[in-house]
């Protein structure tokens, strides 16, 4: 948190991610964090790390805003590059991250500490519903596309665009 110069600031809180598409455990974690900080936003990366997207970044950030229209401290936006430099740029007061498993932990605190030391903005842990704790959106991509059920997993504008997306690619 800033120091304050008297006035009243609302924290605002970062919560970074693929969004490839977006679950319901993102949803869940969105939800909760909008409760606790003044204002969140929800940046999509614009090309991730790890793999080319299934869904553009145009679908990604529409997913998001149609699941989240009901939220009125929550935006969305997108980012390239370090998510310190953003951070920093949107003047945030704290990264929000969701830990799924033990697992996740281990690289989240080298991530946490990296972002802290080139941004000084912190990254605060939100431990997912248990019943969340297995979904990513690579498993449902996954299951998705080899014909099971992800209804209860993943939002209804996302299993409406996958079901267009499979329609489009003929599986
Ligand atoms: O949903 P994901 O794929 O787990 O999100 C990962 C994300 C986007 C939060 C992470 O890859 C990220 O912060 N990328 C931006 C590049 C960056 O800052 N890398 C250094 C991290 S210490």
């Amino acid at each position: 948190m800033k120091p304050s110069d008297g006035a009243v600031r609302m924290t605002h809180a970062v919560y970074p991610g693929s969004f490839d598409p977006p679950t319901n455990g993102h949803l869940d974690v969105i939800r909760r964090a909008a409760m606790i900080f003044g204002k969140l936003t929800v940046a999509v990366v614009v090309n991730p790390q790890k793999r080319e997207p299934m869904f553009t970044l145009e679908e990604r950030e529409a997913m998001l805003r149609e699941c989240l229209q009901d939220l009125p401290n929550v935006g969305v936006d997108h980012f390239r590059g370090l998510l310190a430099d953003y951070v920093r740029g949107v003047d945030a007061d704290v990264i929000v991250k969701g830990l799924r498993v033990v697992s996740d932990f281990e690289t989240e605190m080298s991530t946490a500490l990296m972002n802290r030391s080139l941004s000084h903005v912190d990254t605060m842990f939100f431990v997912s519903d248990q019943k969340y704790s297995f979904v990513s959106s690579s498993i449902v991509k996954e299951v998705f596309f080899l014909g099971g059920d992800v209804a209860g997993i993943v939002p209804e504008p996302v299993l409406r665009l996958m079901e267009q997306k499979r329609t489009h690619l003929g599986r």
